[in-house]
C-alpha cells in the first residue's frame, strides 16, 4: 500500500465512500497504517448514517451541557485555557446499549432514544474498531473513553500529548469530525506532529465524517484556531493499568 497518501490530506478526499454500515474493511485499513506509521487519517470512513446521527446529537446538545474542557481527567484534571479553549461532553456508560434498550420502552421522547441510540451506535462502533486494532496489532486495547468537542470561533487546543509514556494507560488516539461542508477558510486544522522534533506536521481539515488515529504516546498534535464552529469526538483506547491502589478503569 502506498504510505504517500498518509501525508496529503487532500488525497483522502478521493478515498472510497463505503458508508453503508460498519466497514471492516475500512478497519483493516486503519490498523495497517497506524502498524505501519503509527497513524491513519481517513476521509469519509465513518458510516454517514452515523455521522450524520452524531452531528444532529452535537449540534442540538444546549451548551450548558457542555463543560470548559481541562488537561487529564479526574485528579489530573484541570482548567487550563492557554493550553486548549474548547468545550465538552463525555459520553458516558450510562449512554450504552442497554440503557437505550431500557428508554426504548419507557416514556422518555423518542429524541431521547435517537440520541442515546447515536452515542450507543458510536461506543459499538469504536468497540470494533478497537477489536480490529487489537487484532492486527495485538495492543490489549482493554476500554475506550469519549467526548464530543465543540470549538468556537477562535478556539483552539495547543500542541500537546494525548498520553505519556511510562505512566499513560491512552493508547490510541481517535478523532472524527462532524463538519459538513467545512470550508478550508475556517481554519480549525488538526496539526500532526511525526515525532516531538517535527515543527512543521501534516495539516488534517476536520472534514465531515473523517478519522484520524494515532498512537497516543507518539505524536505530538494541536488544534489550530477557526473562525467556524468546530465539532469532533475524540477518544481513546486504553489498556488496563489495573494495579495497586488502582481500578481501571477509573469510575
Ligand atoms: C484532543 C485533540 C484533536 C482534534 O481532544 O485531545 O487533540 O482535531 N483533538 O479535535
Ligand atoms: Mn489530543
Amino acid at each position: 500500500m502506498s504510505r504517500s497518501s498518509c501525508f496529503d490530506s487532500t488525497s483522502f478526499d478521493k478515498a472510497s465512500l463505503d458508508n453503508a454500515g460498519f466497514d471492516s474493511a475500512s478497519f483493516d485499513v486503519i490498523a495497517s497504517e497506524v502498524y505501519e506509521h503509527g497513524f491513519s487519517v481517513q476521509a469519509s470512513a465513518l458510516p454517514l448514517a452515523l455521522a450524520q446521527k452524531l452531528h444532529a446529537r452535537i449540534t442540538s446538545l444546549p451548551p450548558e451541557a457542555f463543560e470548559r474542557a481541562g488537561i487529564g481527567r479526574n485528579n489530573t484534571h484541570r482548567h487550563n485555557q492557554a493550553v486548549r479553549s474548547d468545550s465538552i461532553r463525555w459520553l458516558d456508560d450510562s449512554s450504552s446499549i442497554d440503557e437505550v434498550t431500557e428508554s426504548a420502552g419507557s416514556q422518555d421522547g423518542a429524541q431521547d432514544s435517537a440520541d442515546l441510540s447515536a452515542d450507543s451506535e458510536w461506543l459499538r462502533w469504536a468497540e470494533q474498531l478497537q477489536q480490529a486494532l487489537n487484532r492486527r496489532l495485538f495492543l490489549g486495547l482493554f476500554s475506550f473513553e469519549s467526548h464530543f468537542a465543540h470549538y468556537r470561533a477562535g478556539d483552539f487546543y495547543k500542541r500537546h500529548l494525548d498520553a505519556f509514556k511510562g505512566q499513560a494507560s491512552r493508547t490510541v488516539s481517535l478523532v472524527v469530525y462532524l463538519n459538513p461542508d467545512w470550508d478550508e477558510d475556517c481554519g480549525g486544522e488538526l496539526v500532526l506532529y511525526r515525532d516531538r522534533d517535527d515543527q512543521s506536521g501534516i495539516q488534517i481539515m476536520p472534514n465531515f465524517a473523517k478519522i484520524v488515529v494515532f498512537l497516543s504516546e507518539e505524536f505530538p498534535h494541536e488544534v489550530l484556531p477557526a473562525t467556524c464552529d468546530r465539532y469532533s469526538i475524540a477518544g481513546w483506547f486504553r489498556v488496563n493499568t489495573t494495579g495497586f491502589g488502582r481500578i481501571d478503569p477509573p469510575s
